[in-house]
Protein backbone atom coordinates (compact mmCIF):
# COMPACT_ATOMS: atom_id res chain seq x y z
CA UNK A 1 0.00 0.00 0.00
CA UNK A 2 1.72 3.49 -0.73
CA UNK A 3 0.07 5.32 2.20
CA UNK A 4 1.04 4.73 5.89
CA UNK A 5 -0.86 2.32 7.76
CA UNK A 6 -2.42 1.14 10.46
CA UNK A 7 -2.77 -2.24 12.34
CA UNK A 8 -4.70 -2.88 14.99
CA UNK A 9 -3.90 -6.89 15.22
CA UNK A 10 -1.74 -6.37 18.19
CA UNK A 11 -3.62 -3.90 19.90
CA UNK A 12 -4.86 -6.55 22.41
CA UNK A 13 -8.48 -6.04 23.99
CA UNK A 14 -9.20 -2.26 22.33
CA UNK A 15 -7.27 -4.04 19.07
CA UNK A 16 -9.93 -6.27 18.83
CA UNK A 17 -12.22 -3.76 19.61
CA UNK A 18 -11.06 -1.43 16.67
CA UNK A 19 -11.37 -4.32 14.20
CA UNK A 20 -14.82 -5.16 15.01
CA UNK A 21 -15.20 -1.72 13.91
CA UNK A 22 -13.21 -1.32 11.00
CA UNK A 23 -15.19 -3.91 9.91
CA UNK A 24 -18.49 -1.92 9.74
CA UNK A 25 -19.84 -3.50 13.57
CA UNK A 26 -20.63 -1.52 16.15
CA UNK A 27 -18.14 -2.09 18.95
CA UNK A 28 -20.10 -1.18 22.13
CA UNK A 29 -16.82 -1.17 24.30
CA UNK A 30 -15.56 1.72 22.37
CA UNK A 31 -19.18 3.56 22.33
CA UNK A 32 -18.08 6.56 24.40
CA UNK A 33 -14.78 7.39 23.37
CA UNK A 34 -15.83 6.93 19.84
CA UNK A 35 -18.21 9.92 20.73
CA UNK A 36 -16.31 12.08 21.87
CA UNK A 37 -13.25 11.43 18.79
CA UNK A 38 -16.43 12.40 16.70
CA UNK A 39 -17.26 14.94 18.16
CA UNK A 40 -13.97 16.29 18.27
CA UNK A 41 -13.52 15.71 14.53
CA UNK A 42 -16.60 17.93 14.12
CA UNK A 43 -15.35 20.35 16.28
CA UNK A 44 -11.95 20.79 15.20
CA UNK A 45 -13.70 21.05 11.16
CA UNK A 46 -16.13 23.33 11.68
CA UNK A 47 -13.10 25.71 14.08
CA UNK A 48 -15.50 26.13 17.12
CA UNK A 49 -13.61 24.61 19.81
CA UNK A 50 -10.92 25.87 22.28
CA UNK A 51 -7.77 27.56 20.50
CA UNK A 52 -9.99 28.11 17.10
CA UNK A 53 -7.20 30.84 16.37
CA UNK A 54 -4.56 28.28 15.99
CA UNK A 55 -6.43 26.20 13.24
CA UNK A 56 -4.25 27.54 10.08
CA UNK A 57 -2.30 24.46 9.92
CA UNK A 58 -5.22 21.92 8.95
CA UNK A 59 -5.74 23.54 5.31
CA UNK A 60 -1.98 24.78 5.28
CA UNK A 61 -0.55 21.74 2.54
CA UNK A 62 -3.57 22.71 0.14
CA UNK A 63 -3.71 25.95 0.31
CA UNK A 64 0.08 27.00 0.37
CA UNK A 65 0.66 28.21 -2.98
CA UNK A 66 3.20 27.26 -5.73
CA UNK A 67 4.93 30.17 -5.97
CA UNK A 68 5.45 30.45 -2.43
CA UNK A 69 7.52 26.71 -2.73
CA UNK A 70 9.26 28.42 -5.74
CA UNK A 71 9.51 31.28 -4.20
CA UNK A 72 11.63 29.57 -0.82
CA UNK A 73 13.47 27.19 -3.18
CA UNK A 74 14.96 30.02 -5.28
CA UNK A 75 16.00 31.70 -1.57
CA UNK A 76 17.07 28.65 -0.41
CA UNK A 77 19.42 28.03 -3.81
CA UNK A 78 21.26 31.36 -2.82
CA UNK A 79 21.64 29.81 0.81
CA UNK A 80 23.22 26.71 -0.40
CA UNK A 81 24.99 28.48 -2.89
CA UNK A 82 27.29 30.39 -0.20
CA UNK A 83 27.31 27.53 2.43
CA UNK A 84 29.52 24.44 3.63
CA UNK A 85 27.26 24.91 6.80
CA UNK A 86 24.11 26.05 7.57
CA UNK A 87 23.10 26.86 10.90
CA UNK A 88 19.55 26.54 11.93
CA UNK A 89 18.84 28.55 15.01
CA UNK A 90 15.19 27.63 16.77
CA UNK A 91 14.04 25.54 19.87
CA UNK A 92 10.46 23.55 20.70
CA UNK A 93 8.37 24.06 17.21
CA UNK A 94 10.85 26.37 15.45
CA UNK A 95 13.36 23.54 15.78
CA UNK A 96 12.02 19.54 16.32
CA UNK A 97 10.34 19.61 12.58
CA UNK A 98 13.19 20.60 10.80
CA UNK A 99 15.65 18.10 12.52
CA UNK A 100 13.20 15.61 12.43
CA UNK A 101 12.70 15.48 8.69
CA UNK A 102 16.60 16.03 7.86
CA UNK A 103 17.39 13.15 9.73
CA UNK A 104 14.92 10.98 8.41
CA UNK A 105 16.02 11.98 4.96
CA UNK A 106 19.16 11.97 5.02
CA UNK A 107 22.40 9.67 4.60
CA UNK A 108 22.84 8.55 7.97
CA UNK A 109 26.65 8.20 8.57
CA UNK A 110 26.59 11.85 6.32
CA UNK A 111 25.61 15.64 7.89
CA UNK A 112 24.13 16.39 4.94
CA UNK A 113 21.88 16.14 1.66
CA UNK A 114 23.97 15.24 -1.44
CA UNK A 115 24.63 18.68 -2.45
CA UNK A 116 23.77 20.22 0.50
CA UNK A 117 25.57 22.09 3.29
CA UNK A 118 25.57 20.51 6.55
CA UNK A 119 22.94 21.62 8.95
CA UNK A 120 24.32 22.79 12.38
CA UNK A 121 21.69 23.36 14.86
CA UNK A 122 21.97 26.03 17.16
CA UNK A 123 19.47 27.91 20.06
CA UNK A 124 18.33 25.01 20.96
CA UNK A 125 19.32 24.59 24.27
CA UNK A 126 21.98 26.62 26.91
CA UNK A 127 25.25 24.69 26.82
CA UNK A 128 27.88 27.14 26.63
CA UNK A 129 30.76 24.52 25.27
CA UNK A 130 28.32 23.41 22.47
CA UNK A 131 28.45 27.07 21.34
CA UNK A 132 32.48 27.72 21.78
CA UNK A 133 32.75 24.92 19.61
CA UNK A 134 30.61 26.05 17.02
CA UNK A 135 31.72 29.67 17.09
CA UNK A 136 35.05 27.71 16.52
CA UNK A 137 33.69 25.69 13.32
CA UNK A 138 32.34 28.92 11.98
CA UNK A 139 35.61 30.83 11.43
CA UNK A 140 37.17 27.86 9.35
CA UNK A 141 34.01 27.67 7.14
CA UNK A 142 31.62 29.45 4.64
CA UNK A 143 28.19 29.84 6.61
CA UNK A 144 24.79 31.25 5.77
CA UNK A 145 22.04 31.03 8.93
CA UNK A 146 18.03 31.16 9.73
CA UNK A 147 17.30 32.05 12.65
CA UNK A 148 13.39 31.11 13.39
CA UNK A 149 11.29 32.04 16.28
CA UNK A 150 7.58 32.97 16.35
CA UNK A 151 7.64 35.21 19.06
CA UNK A 152 10.65 36.52 18.52
CA UNK A 153 11.82 36.74 22.19
CA UNK A 154 12.61 33.23 23.07
CA UNK A 155 15.24 33.52 25.24
CA UNK A 156 17.83 30.04 23.87
CA UNK A 157 17.89 31.31 20.22
CA UNK A 158 17.80 34.83 20.72
CA UNK A 159 21.51 34.72 22.76
CA UNK A 160 22.73 31.99 19.90
CA UNK A 161 21.20 34.79 17.43
CA UNK A 162 23.36 37.41 19.01
CA UNK A 163 26.28 35.19 19.17
CA UNK A 164 26.33 33.61 15.75
CA UNK A 165 25.26 37.59 14.75
CA UNK A 166 28.71 39.09 16.02
CA UNK A 167 30.75 36.28 14.39
CA UNK A 168 28.97 36.52 10.64
CA UNK A 169 29.52 40.16 10.86
CA UNK A 170 33.49 40.16 12.00
CA UNK A 171 33.58 37.49 9.69
CA UNK A 172 31.93 38.85 6.24
CA UNK A 173 31.25 42.49 7.15
CA UNK A 174 27.99 44.28 8.02
CA UNK A 175 26.41 44.13 4.23
CA UNK A 176 27.23 40.53 3.32
CA UNK A 177 26.40 39.63 6.75
CA UNK A 178 22.89 41.00 6.14
CA UNK A 179 22.36 38.61 3.17
CA UNK A 180 23.69 35.38 4.88
CA UNK A 181 20.72 35.38 7.48
CA UNK A 182 16.89 34.61 6.61
CA UNK A 183 14.62 35.13 9.67
CA UNK A 184 11.24 33.51 10.19
CA UNK A 185 8.88 34.88 12.73
CA UNK A 186 5.70 36.91 13.41
CA UNK A 187 4.55 39.60 10.44
CA UNK A 188 4.33 42.09 13.02
CA UNK A 189 5.33 41.33 16.69
CA UNK A 190 8.61 40.83 18.38
CA UNK A 191 12.51 41.50 18.96
CA UNK A 192 13.27 39.62 16.03
CA UNK A 193 11.16 41.15 13.47
CA UNK A 194 12.00 44.75 14.28
CA UNK A 195 15.68 43.10 13.83
CA UNK A 196 14.67 41.64 10.95
CA UNK A 197 13.32 44.87 9.42
CA UNK A 198 15.51 47.38 10.38
CA UNK A 199 18.48 45.58 9.40
CA UNK A 200 17.10 44.07 6.63
CA UNK A 201 17.56 40.42 6.79
CA UNK A 202 15.20 38.08 4.24
CA UNK A 203 12.85 37.03 6.49
CA UNK A 204 9.54 34.55 6.36
CA UNK A 205 6.52 34.93 8.25
CA UNK A 206 5.05 32.53 10.54
CA UNK A 207 1.18 32.55 10.26
CA UNK A 208 -0.74 34.11 12.88
CA UNK A 209 -3.17 31.22 13.36
CA UNK A 210 -0.22 28.18 13.18
CA UNK A 211 1.40 27.22 16.31
CA UNK A 212 5.08 26.61 16.94
CA UNK A 213 4.78 22.83 16.89
CA UNK A 214 2.15 23.01 14.22
CA UNK A 215 4.40 24.83 12.29
CA UNK A 216 7.09 22.78 9.98
CA UNK A 217 4.65 23.04 6.51
CA UNK A 218 4.96 26.36 6.74
CA UNK A 219 8.20 28.57 6.11
CA UNK A 220 9.18 27.49 9.78
CA UNK A 221 10.01 23.86 8.35
CA UNK A 222 9.86 24.63 4.58
CA UNK A 223 13.08 27.19 3.91
CA UNK A 224 15.50 25.68 6.32
CA UNK A 225 14.48 22.39 4.71
CA UNK A 226 14.86 23.47 1.33
CA UNK A 227 18.17 24.86 1.97
CA UNK A 228 19.07 21.31 3.66
CA UNK A 229 18.25 19.88 0.11
CA UNK A 230 14.77 18.05 1.05
CA UNK A 231 12.61 17.97 -1.72
CA UNK A 232 9.93 20.62 0.02
CA UNK A 233 6.95 20.33 -3.20
CA UNK A 234 7.19 16.31 -2.12
CA UNK A 235 6.72 16.80 1.37
CA UNK A 236 3.66 19.15 0.71
CA UNK A 237 2.29 16.50 -1.34
CA UNK A 238 2.60 13.99 0.51
CA UNK A 239 0.77 16.42 3.61
CA UNK A 240 -2.10 17.53 0.74
CA UNK A 241 -2.43 14.21 -0.05
CA UNK A 242 -3.60 13.08 4.14
CA UNK A 243 -5.33 16.76 4.64
CA UNK A 244 -7.56 15.23 1.43
CA UNK A 245 -8.10 11.48 2.91
CA UNK A 246 -8.35 13.19 6.80
CA UNK A 247 -10.92 16.14 6.50
CA UNK A 248 -13.69 15.15 4.41
CA UNK A 249 -16.98 16.25 5.68
CA UNK A 250 -18.64 13.51 7.34
CA UNK A 251 -16.10 11.29 9.54
CA UNK A 252 -15.51 7.85 7.92
CA UNK A 253 -14.31 5.44 10.75
CA UNK A 254 -12.98 2.83 8.21
CA UNK A 255 -10.32 5.43 6.20
CA UNK A 256 -10.24 8.00 8.90
CA UNK A 257 -6.71 6.85 10.16
CA UNK A 258 -6.17 9.85 12.72
CA UNK A 259 -9.17 9.48 14.04
CA UNK A 260 -8.70 5.21 14.69
CA UNK A 261 -5.41 6.40 16.21
CA UNK A 262 -6.85 8.92 18.32
CA UNK A 263 -9.87 6.68 19.20
CA UNK A 264 -7.22 3.63 20.43
CA UNK A 265 -5.22 6.52 22.37
CA UNK A 266 -8.40 7.56 24.01
CA UNK A 267 -9.28 4.16 25.16
CA UNK A 268 -6.14 2.90 25.97
CA UNK A 269 -5.96 6.52 27.91
CA UNK A 270 -9.70 6.44 29.82
CA UNK A 271 -10.79 2.44 29.98
CA UNK A 272 -7.18 0.82 30.66
CA UNK A 273 -5.45 3.83 32.98
CA UNK A 274 -2.63 3.84 30.32
CA UNK A 275 -0.54 6.57 31.60
CA UNK A 276 2.38 6.49 28.68
CA UNK A 277 2.68 6.15 25.21
CA UNK A 278 5.69 4.67 24.03
CA UNK A 279 6.56 5.13 20.33
CA UNK A 280 9.57 3.39 19.34
CA UNK A 281 10.63 2.31 16.04
CA UNK A 282 13.10 -0.41 14.57
CA UNK A 283 14.89 2.50 12.59
CA UNK A 284 17.53 5.05 13.83
CA UNK A 285 15.88 7.77 11.28
CA UNK A 286 12.63 8.31 12.74
CA UNK A 287 14.58 9.10 16.14
CA UNK A 288 13.86 12.62 15.62
CA UNK A 289 10.50 12.57 14.30
CA UNK A 290 9.50 10.63 17.93
CA UNK A 291 11.22 13.48 19.37
CA UNK A 292 9.34 16.06 17.33
CA UNK A 293 5.92 13.93 18.00
CA UNK A 294 6.78 14.13 21.75
CA UNK A 295 6.95 17.64 21.46
CA UNK A 296 4.16 17.41 19.52
CA UNK A 297 1.45 15.77 22.29
CA UNK A 298 2.99 16.25 25.09
CA UNK A 299 2.41 20.49 24.83
CA UNK A 300 -0.85 19.52 23.31
CA UNK A 301 -2.15 17.15 25.77
CA UNK A 302 -0.57 17.51 28.72
CA UNK A 303 -2.41 19.88 30.97
CA UNK A 304 -5.44 20.35 33.40
CA UNK A 305 -4.00 17.46 35.02
CA UNK A 306 -4.36 15.20 32.12
CA UNK A 307 -2.97 13.80 28.69
CA UNK A 308 -1.23 10.53 27.88
CA UNK A 309 3.02 11.25 28.31
CA UNK A 310 4.84 10.50 25.43
CA UNK A 311 8.28 8.72 25.13
CA UNK A 312 10.07 6.87 22.69
CA UNK A 313 12.61 4.35 22.76
CA UNK A 314 14.81 2.96 19.35
CA UNK A 315 14.88 -0.70 18.53
CA UNK A 316 16.24 -3.39 18.47
CA UNK A 317 19.08 -0.91 20.64
CA UNK A 318 16.87 -0.01 23.37
CA UNK A 319 15.87 -3.59 23.53
CA UNK A 320 18.92 -3.97 24.97
CA UNK A 321 18.19 -1.49 27.68
CA UNK A 322 14.31 -0.55 27.71
CA UNK A 323 13.55 -3.82 26.90
CA UNK A 324 13.20 -5.53 30.03
CA UNK A 325 11.21 -3.40 31.50
CA UNK A 326 8.91 -3.17 29.16
CA UNK A 327 8.59 -6.49 29.17
CA UNK A 328 8.22 -7.28 32.68
CA UNK A 329 7.93 -3.62 34.56
CA UNK A 330 4.85 -1.61 35.43
CA UNK A 331 1.90 -1.89 32.97
CA UNK A 332 1.62 1.40 32.66
CA UNK A 333 1.71 2.05 28.70
CA UNK A 334 0.94 1.26 25.74
CA UNK A 335 3.37 1.07 22.39
CA UNK A 336 3.18 2.88 19.22
CA UNK A 337 5.47 1.33 16.98
CA UNK A 338 7.03 3.05 13.71
CA UNK A 339 7.41 1.22 11.16
CA UNK A 340 9.39 0.89 8.21
CA UNK A 341 8.14 -1.60 5.07
CA UNK A 342 10.74 -0.59 2.80
CA UNK A 343 15.03 -0.16 3.27
CA UNK A 344 16.46 2.34 -0.16
CA UNK A 345 19.29 -0.47 -0.23
CA UNK A 346 20.10 -4.28 -0.69
CA UNK A 347 22.23 -6.44 2.16
CA UNK A 348 22.65 -9.90 1.98
CA UNK A 349 24.22 -11.56 5.10
CA UNK A 350 26.92 -13.70 3.68
CA UNK A 351 27.20 -17.31 4.26
CA UNK A 352 30.67 -18.68 6.39
CA UNK A 353 32.14 -21.92 6.13
CA UNK A 354 33.55 -22.15 9.74
CA UNK A 355 29.98 -20.55 11.15
CA UNK A 356 32.10 -20.12 14.25
CA UNK A 357 29.58 -17.14 15.61
CA UNK A 358 27.01 -19.27 14.73
CA UNK A 359 25.26 -16.98 12.05
CA UNK A 360 24.76 -19.21 9.48
CA UNK A 361 21.24 -19.51 10.19
CA UNK A 362 20.55 -15.82 8.48
CA UNK A 363 22.79 -16.82 5.41
CA UNK A 364 21.40 -15.51 2.56
CA UNK A 365 18.83 -13.31 4.26
CA UNK A 366 18.52 -9.58 4.35
CA UNK A 367 19.86 -7.36 7.22
CA UNK A 368 16.21 -5.76 6.59
CA UNK A 369 14.64 -9.26 7.08
CA UNK A 370 16.06 -10.47 10.16
CA UNK A 371 15.27 -6.66 11.55
CA UNK A 372 11.77 -7.53 10.47
CA UNK A 373 11.81 -10.79 12.30
CA UNK A 374 12.89 -8.81 15.36
CA UNK A 375 9.96 -6.24 14.76
CA UNK A 376 7.54 -9.27 14.65
CA UNK A 377 9.12 -10.98 17.94
CA UNK A 378 8.95 -8.18 19.58
CA UNK A 379 5.42 -6.94 19.05
CA UNK A 380 4.90 -10.64 20.07
CA UNK A 381 6.22 -10.46 23.29
CA UNK A 382 5.20 -7.10 23.85
CA UNK A 383 1.76 -7.57 23.23
CA UNK A 384 0.94 -11.47 23.93
CA UNK A 385 3.49 -12.26 26.74
CA UNK A 386 4.18 -9.02 28.03
CA UNK A 387 0.37 -7.49 28.29
CA UNK A 388 0.92 -3.96 26.57
CA UNK A 389 -1.14 -2.84 23.69
CA UNK A 390 0.59 -2.61 20.47
CA UNK A 391 -0.73 -0.24 17.55
CA UNK A 392 1.19 -0.83 14.24
CA UNK A 393 1.67 2.50 11.85
CA UNK A 394 3.47 1.69 8.67
CA UNK A 395 5.64 3.60 6.35
CA UNK A 396 5.87 2.43 3.14
CA UNK A 397 9.03 4.04 2.40
CA UNK A 398 11.40 7.13 4.29
CA UNK A 399 10.86 9.79 1.65
CA UNK A 400 9.36 13.16 1.62
CA UNK A 401 5.95 12.13 -0.06
CA UNK A 402 5.14 9.78 3.30
CA UNK A 403 7.06 12.26 6.06
CA UNK A 404 4.57 14.85 4.49
CA UNK A 405 1.91 12.22 5.15
CA UNK A 406 2.96 11.00 8.42
CA UNK A 407 3.21 15.05 9.82
CA UNK A 408 -0.12 15.85 8.86
CA UNK A 409 -1.49 12.48 10.08
CA UNK A 410 0.23 13.19 13.47
CA UNK A 411 -0.91 17.09 13.55
CA UNK A 412 -4.36 15.93 12.45
CA UNK A 413 -4.63 12.96 15.25
CA UNK A 414 -3.17 15.18 17.73
CA UNK A 415 -5.81 18.16 17.49
CA UNK A 416 -8.96 15.22 17.69
CA UNK A 417 -7.30 13.71 20.75
CA UNK A 418 -6.66 17.14 22.41
CA UNK A 419 -10.66 17.81 21.98
CA UNK A 420 -11.09 14.39 22.97
CA UNK A 421 -9.85 14.86 26.31
CA UNK A 422 -11.32 18.37 26.52
CA UNK A 423 -8.47 20.45 26.77
CA UNK A 424 -6.86 23.22 24.46
CA UNK A 425 -4.61 21.36 22.39
CA UNK A 426 -3.18 24.96 20.75
CA UNK A 427 -1.77 26.91 23.86
CA UNK A 428 1.36 26.07 26.11
CA UNK A 429 0.75 28.06 29.36
CA UNK A 430 3.07 25.28 31.33
CA UNK A 431 6.30 26.02 29.77
CA UNK A 432 5.80 29.77 30.96
CA UNK A 433 6.57 28.75 34.96
CA UNK A 434 10.09 27.93 34.21
CA UNK A 435 11.14 30.72 32.33
CA UNK A 436 9.33 33.13 34.74
CA UNK A 437 11.88 31.93 37.34
CA UNK A 438 14.90 31.91 35.09
CA UNK A 439 14.19 35.54 34.15
CA UNK A 440 13.64 36.21 37.53
CA UNK A 441 16.89 34.72 38.89
CA UNK A 442 18.17 36.68 36.32
CA UNK A 443 17.29 39.91 37.42
CA UNK A 444 15.07 40.32 34.26
O1 LIG B 1 4.89 24.79 20.19
C1 LIG B 1 5.24 25.87 20.62
O2 LIG B 1 4.53 26.88 20.45
C2 LIG B 1 6.56 26.07 21.34
O3 LIG B 1 7.23 24.89 21.51
C3 LIG B 1 7.44 27.02 20.55
O4 LIG B 1 7.63 26.53 19.27
C4 LIG B 1 8.80 27.22 21.21
O5 LIG B 1 8.64 27.63 22.53
C5 LIG B 1 9.61 28.27 20.45
O6 LIG B 1 8.90 29.48 20.38
P1 LIG B 1 9.28 30.61 19.37
O7 LIG B 1 9.13 30.12 18.00
O8 LIG B 1 8.33 31.73 19.68
O9 LIG B 1 10.71 31.00 19.66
Amino acid sequence: MDSISLDFSHGNEAGSLMEELLKGKAAAGLAKQQEAVSQAYNTLLQGNGKGNDFLGWIRLPEEIQAETLEDISAKAEEFRKKSELFICIGIGGSYLGTRAIIEALKPQLSDRMPGAPAVIYAGHQLNQDYMNELLALLDKHEYTVCVISKSGTTTEPAIAFRLIREHLTAKYGKAEAGKRIAAITDRQKGALRTLADTEGFPSYVVPDNIGGRFSVLSPVGLFPLAVAGIDIKSLIKGAADMQKRLTVPALDWGKNIAAQYALFRQYQYVQQHKKVELLVNFDSRFHFLSEWWKQLYGESEGKEGKGLFPSNAGFTTDLHSLGQYIQEGERLFFETVLSLENQHTRLQIPSDRENLDGMNFVAGKEMAYVNRKAEEGTILAHARQGNVPVLRISVPRLNAFHIGQLIYFFEFACGLSGYSMDVNPFDQPGVEAYKQNMFRLLGK
